[in-house]
């Protein structure tokens, strides 16, 4: 009995440690799968995460070789008893899963499944996953104390399961949003010399000889365009390059539609095509883009932000609390800067904004 006790305090604290050693995700759920087979004597243990799609995200497997695992096949659907356990989230106890009525078979390689422990992991209302456990090493099967200690054991899990991925997401929101506020203080750099520029002219007007402050106007725009298409280059996102503007943008809402879609529940999409534009104006777009991905997420809580990319046209549009575009006070350096921007290569930035949502939409010369 003590021994037991100190086997399930093991393998919680591994789960929980895991996630303060900054384990990815997926280590996570191996840690937790193995903990779970040893804490009650399982041969076969496995952790599954639905995905939207019938399928599942993640499927990790304990007491299966590499090689077994490839025999077996795909990654199970959500059908037999997975799937009832995913809809009715309670737990299944059976002394043969074979025997049970949702039973549908498994794939040849598949190894043979006797007794069965299936626990949901949760977070309120939400099923992150299950976890089972089959063919107890002695006899007997799972017990009532079993699927006692199994149910306070994915407890835990749900909690390490949940820090992990706060701590997954965080970290790609971190990358994301440095690279964009790298990009507006680089932008400010170049506005700095612009103000400077203004001041010199400003200066040779009221000049008896305005020679000297014209050349020096004449450098500080020199060095003010030269800066500017710097910061514009080197801060292109790299992938502009490679991959065009349509792909981008596609690429980055899919990044911003996993970060915010998992805790949050807002959908980010995309539609739109190549369109060709120049260079300038391809960062440009997605600059703005970005900034008003980000206001729409931080600012509106809407169910859903859709980026529509077609000739000459950039909307974005939410479903959030919207905002009063006609309060200037409150604007920050994002829309300030998303309308300098438009403004260096031509556009137009149009901002609509009611209680129901907000729609951003930049025309561009093409
Ligand atoms: N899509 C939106 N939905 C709701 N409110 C918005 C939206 N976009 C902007 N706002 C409001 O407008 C304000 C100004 O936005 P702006 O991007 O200029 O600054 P910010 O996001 O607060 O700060 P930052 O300088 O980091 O961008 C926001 O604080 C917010 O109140
Ligand atoms: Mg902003």
């Amino acid at each position: 009995m003590e021994a037991d006790r100190d086997a399930a305090l093991h393998a919680v604290s591994a789960a929980v440690l895991a996630v303060t050693r900054h384990l990815s995700v997926h280590e996570v759920f191996q840690v937790i799968v193995r903990a779970a087979a040893q804490l009650l004597d399982a041969r076969y243990a496995a952790l599954g995460v639905p995905d939207d799609e019938g399928s599942f995200a993640e499927f990790v497997v304990e007491g299966v070789s590499d090689e077994e695992w490839e025999a077996i096949g795909p990654l199970p659907r959500q059908h037999g008893l997975l799937a009832v356990m995913l809809r009715e989230d309670k737990v299944q106890r059976l002394a043969d899963v074979r025997r049970a009525p949702a039973f549908e078979g498994w794939p040849s390689a598949h190894p043979v499944l006797r007794d069965f422990l299936g626990v949901p992991i949760r977070d309120g209302d939400e099923t992150l996953g299950i976890i089972f456990l089959a063919n107890r090493r002695t006899p007997g099967g799972f017990t009532a104390d079993d699927e006692e200690r199994l149910i306070l054991f994915a407890a835990h899990a749900a909690i390490a399961l949940t820090n992990a991925r706060l701590y997954e997401r965080n970290r790609e929101l971190t990358v994301i949003e440095e690279r964009a506020r790298l990009a507006r203080e680089l932008h400010d750099a170049v506005a700095q010399k612009l103000f400077s520029l203004r001041l010199t002219a400003a200066a040779a007007l009221s000049a008896p000889d305005p020679a000297p402050e014209l050349e020096r106007v004449q450098t500080l725009a020199k060095e003010a365009l030269a800066e500017l298409r710097e910061v514009i280059f080197e801060l292109r996102p790299a992938e502009l390059a490679g991959d065009g503007l349509a792909e981008s943008l596609r690429k980055h809402v899919r990044v911003l539609d996993r970060v915010w879609g998992a805790g949050r529940r807002t959908a980010v999409r995309f539609e739109g095509e190549e369109v060709p534009l120049p260079p300038e104006t391809e960062a440009v777009v997605f600059r703005i883009a970005q900034e008003a991905l980000y206001n729409a997420l931080r600012h509106g809580r809407p169910r859903e932000v859709a980026v529509r990319l077609t000739p000459g046209v950039l909307e974005i549009h939410d479903d959030g609390v919207g905002f009063d575009t006609a309060n200037d006070a409150r604007d920050g350096l994002g829309l300030a800067s998303m309308r300098e921007r438009a403004a260096s290569v031509g556009g137009t930035l149009t901002i609509e904004s009611s209680g129901s949502g907000t729609v951003v939409r930049l025309e561009v010369p093409e």
